[in-house]
């Protein structure tokens, strides 16, 4: 039974109001002694000319007996639930053992397409600590999307096209030692391309050689796009130690370089529809009438640019996928690319433009590091998460626990305090990382939620062989337990609002709840002691086995795995 629903229902019947308004005043009152849900009567004051706490009252005293509901009190102005705990529980605890992985899960994407564009990290530049953010929230999102029957595409908008790379290749070939580059990739063509500028500026001729490369490499030349795809190997064999350890897949990889061929059709389009005006030799679109400089679409030279390319990217995207949504996760400092190239698809008259959205965050600081500091980031950056699991090693080994495979503890719960702490609050905060919180096995952190999974998993190890299903919760309602279940059926509500707002601090928040309220319970409701009944041990059981699945599968939502034991 859903119990809001009821309870709306109620409400209709004894007010004759409509559905809608009831549902928009429906509250769910600060204080739980105030009961379950809560109808405040005012606006009905002005109709019914009377006061509204003689209003509650008349229609508290209306309400006949049902059996989802334990009493209504007119309190105040308000008309006051609470539901009926047993009845609660047990319809609770039979759906979280039904729906088993589903929980929490809707039908309400199918059918539906969702992209999400997350991480895009620069060929051949560091895979820096915002793309790290990036990529925390994007693989929550796609797997929030998921959770809700939408089919979801994961999408990595490599950045490997551009003028750069016309300036690396001629570096390269200046410069490079394939050996060398070999060991390090990464950093060694960071270290040739800053060369590049330094030189650059002594020997200005050495731009035109980059443009000439750049232009082979439009060409197709065959020499320069070996090179170039060399480089975006072996950067790509890089970032996925990162996906590894993150546990994160993409679908797509195509970045900048595979809408380069796709540009001249949106080009094309945006002069047909007169959108095309010229500034300094420029070919732009004017978005004076939002008070935002134009867009860029062709450069005075005629070459396209990084705005071209998502215009063109956007528009293959809808012919490939057809998307409902089309979200790119990537900082706020874009803001005012993502509004530009939003605003000359809507000008376009692209009516499916209305489902892009950038989806910002904020920015990171790390504890005692400079991160402005261009080199060496890529190191860091993996040098960040094998701190983590250094450190979360040295805490299991000396908090003595008996855990099987410490290593592989270790790496799940390091990496899941990292990304635990990106998706700790709303993302467009900035966020600054301290060791101390994210590894705090007893506050708000990644830890703290495993602690309780793990706990959790540790009693139903010891009840093995007690068969709890079908358990009489007749004797389990107490506050604690009571509380707990609320949460258990508060799963939903949650996956429904991150997705809304794109916001996986909802999940992060609701499942570092669940935790409390299960640490709570079982601090204060003794499950396998002796003096037990067996019927209040096997509901408790039950309850214990739910509380685990939903930390499971909430966690799991964040991309941030589980441990048996710890
Ligand atoms: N590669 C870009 C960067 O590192 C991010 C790409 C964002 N996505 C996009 N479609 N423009 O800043």
């Amino acid at each position: 039974m859903d119990f809001k629903e009821h309870v709306i229902e109620l409400i209709m019947n004894i007010t004759e109001l409509d559905r809608e308004t009831v549902e928009k005043s429906i509250e769910i009152p600060p204080d739980e002694k105030m009961g379950d849900f809560a109808f405040p009567c005012f606006p009905l004051a002005k109709v019914m000319r009377k006061a509204p706490p003689l209003i509650a009252q008349e229609l508290a005293e209306k309400m006949s007996d049902d059996e989802a509901i334990d009493k209504v009190q007119a309190v105040g102005g308000y008309l006051n639930f609470f539901l009926n705990r047993e009845k609660f529980i047990s319809e609770t605890i039979n759906a979280v053992e039904k729906a088993e992985d589903k929980w929490g899960s809707s039908d309400m994407g199918n059918g539906k397409t969702v992209l999400v564009e997350y991480s895009s990290p620069n060929i051949a530049k560091p895979f820096h600590i915002g793309h790290l953010f990036s990529t925390a929230v994007g693989n929550s999102l796609a797997r929030i999307y998921k959770h809700l029957g939408y089919d979801v595409q994961s999408l990595n908008h490599l950045g490997d096209w551009g003028t750069q790379f016309g300036k690396l290749i001629s570096a390269y070939k200046r410069w490079g030692d394939s050996e060398v580059i070999e060991k390090d990739p990464i950093n060694e063509l960071l270290k040739i391309y800053v060369k590049f500028h330094e030189e650059a500026e002594k020997h200005p001729e050495l731009e035109d050689e980059a443009r000439d490369y750049f232009k082979k490499l439009e060409e197709g030349d065959e020499e320069v796009t070996a090179l170039w795809k060399h480089f975006r190997d072996i950067s790509l064999v890089e970032y996925q130690r990162v996906y590894d350890m993150l546990g994160v897949k993409f679908d797509s990889y195509n970045g900048e370089a595979f809408y380069s061929d796709k540009m001249d059709e949106v080009v094309e389009i945006l002069r047909d529809k007169k959108l095309l005006v010229e500034s300094d030799g420029a070919q732009v679109v004017d978005l004076s009438e939002l008070n935002i400089p134009p867009c860029i679409v062709l450069k005075s030279d005629g070459a396209t640019i990084y705005a071209t390319r998502d215009i063109a990217a956007a528009l293959y995207r809808h012919r490939t996928y057809d998307f409902y949504k089309n979200i790119y996760v990537v900082g706020i400092p874009q803001s005012l690319h993502f509004k530009q190239i939003f605003e000359v698809m809507k000008k376009a008259d692209w009516e499916w433009a209305k489902g892009c959205e950038h989806v910002g965050f904020g920015l990171v600081k790390l504890p005692g590091k400079n991160m402005s500091t261009r080199h060496g980031d890529v190191v860091l950056l993996e040098e960040v998460l094998n701190e983590s699991i250094e450190k979360t090693k040295e805490i299991i080994l000396s908090n003595g626990s008996a855990v099987d495979n410490v290593d592989d503890a270790a790496k799940k719960i390091g990496i899941g305090a990292i990304l635990y702490t990106f998706l700790k609050n709303s993302r467009e905060k900035d966020i600054i990382f301290s060791w101390e919180s994210m590894l705090d096995f007893e506050g708000e952190s990644a830890p703290y939620c495993q602690y309780g999974y793990a706990r959790g998993r540790s009693i139903l190890r010891r009840a093995e062989g007690i068969d709890f299903k079908n358990a009489d919760f007749s004797k389990t309602v107490s506050d604690e337990e009571y509380a707990l279940v609320k949460q258990l059926n508060g799963f939903a509500d949650a996956v429904k609002a991150a997705a809304d707002k794109n916001e996986p601090f909802y999940i992060n928040r609701y499942v570092t709840n669940l935790t409390k309220a299960f640490n709570k319970f079982y601090n204060t409701n003794p499950i396998l002691k002796d003096d037990v009944d067996a019927e209040t041990k096997k509901a408790r059981l039950a309850i214990v086995d739910a509380a685990v699945s939903v930390i499971r599968i909430a966690l799991g939502l964040l991309g941030i795995d589980t441990v048996e034991s710890m």
